[in-house]
């Protein structure tokens, strides 16, 4: 099956289809990965800045570490779902979107460095544990984490940016955006009367800007 096929299948799924018509779904969903994504890209720098002696250097770094992961994982999660669910609204957009691609590269990437982490320094924690800084391979990965997970808010953003109106679904007939954003009142349907003036219903900026 063809990738554009499998992904016209993802769009017109139920869900992703309210998502489409609800004026409210993507804000909501857009707004609780902006918390999930901040949340773990936070708990990340916390224990980056520690592997790189630049803060907390006076607490254990595997106190800290096991005190915020918890929230990182779950955080992750949720930032994975609310993702997937923006995903499917506009899959073939996102799909062929560079931005999107580059995301989910870093992402893989950001995999990588932890198993880099895990399989080196940190297997050897409780030996530098109390010092105020990690080995030198601790260190190189937490730069390496910082700078991916920074890229990863970068090309986040450029998403929104770069998925072009003509590429978004029309907007739902009969909703008038006026009268949701309280301008003047339609009146009829589909916008093109009220109150004397002839007022066309807007096209909508793509919901994710
Ligand atoms: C924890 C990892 C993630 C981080 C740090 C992250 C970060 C971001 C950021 C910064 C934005 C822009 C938000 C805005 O413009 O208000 C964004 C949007 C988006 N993210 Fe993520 N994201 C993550 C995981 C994912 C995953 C796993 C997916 C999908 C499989 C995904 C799909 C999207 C989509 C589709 C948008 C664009 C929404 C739009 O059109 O504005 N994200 N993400």
């Amino acid at each position: 099956m063809p990738i554009d096929t499998f992904l016209k299948s993802v769009e017109a799924t139920k869900f992703a289809t309210a998502i489409r018509d609800s004026i409210w779904m993507f804000p909501i969903i857009e707004s609780i990965h902006v918390i999930c994504f901040t949340i773990v890209v936070g708990t990340i720098a916390v224990v980056d800045l520690r592997l790189l002696g630049l803060a907390s250097t006076q607490r254990s770094f595997r106190r800290i570490s096991s005190d915020v992961m918890k929230w990182t994982w779950g955080a992750f999660i949720l930032a994975v779902a609310t993702g997937l669910m923006m995903f499917s609204n506009n899959a073939r957009v996102y799909y062929h979107n560079p931005f999107f691609r580059t995301k989910m590269i870093l992402l893989v990437l950001a995999g990588v460095n932890v198993a880099v982490f895990e399989l080196t320094a940190g297997r050897t924690s409780s030996s530098w544990d109390k010092a105020p800084s990690a080995p030198r391979i601790g260190k190189v990965v937490g730069v390496l984490s910082l700078a991916i997970w920074i890229s990863v808010i970068f090309m986040g953003r450029l998403i929104g940016f770069t998925t072009h109106p003509g590429t978004v679904a029309p907007p739902t007939p009969g909703v008038n955006y006026e009268d949701f954003l309280g301008g003047p009142s339609s009146g009829g349907s589909n916008g093109n009367t009220s109150g004397g003036g002839t007022t066309t219903t807007p096209t909508p900026t793509p919901p994710n800007q």
